[in-house]
């Protein structure tokens, strides 16, 4: 089998981001809801100019409903079973149904033109057997 590549996919600018709040975008294809994050502290896995933009698929990885993101607590949180994931500690699942992570996505950034790209996947989707379809 062929594992095909990852889309670079242009997701925001560091600055434009809002502190603490969700961006959505879709990513590596339309079907695939996901949330940037610009957390306002550097976290593991951040990208930008203060380590704190993270991103995550929205889909949960028990049954696929789409989680919400809480500012008070930093979690997302699935309201069809309760699981929870940290958006602190890369997608790490917290309580509940699910038994993997959140998917993280790969983000990179680029000093110069201040852009937050997307450019891969780590854990699998919902619903998927391969990321790239
Ligand atoms: Fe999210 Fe079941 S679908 S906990």
């Amino acid at each position: 089998a062929t594992t095909l590549p990852y889309p670079q996919t242009a997701v925001a600018k560091a600055q434009s981001l809002p502190q603490n709040k969700v961006v959505h975008f879709n990513y590596p294809d339309e079907s695939s809801p996901c949330v940037v994050i610009r957390m306002g502290h550097p976290v593991p896995g951040g990208v930008g100019p203060n380590m704190d933009i993270v991103a995550y698929s929205t889909l949960c990885t028990h049954m696929g409903c789409p989680v919400s993101y809480d500012p008070a607590s930093l979690d997302f949180k699935c309201p069809c079973h309760f699981s929870v994931f940290d958006s602190e500690k890369m997608g790490q699942m917290v309580t509940g149904q699910a038994t993997e992570n959140l998917p993280k996505i790969r983000l990179e950034y680029d000093t110069s033109s201040d852009s937050v790209t997307a450019v891969g996947v780590d854990g699998l989707i919902f619903g998927r057997q391969a990321n790239i379809l």
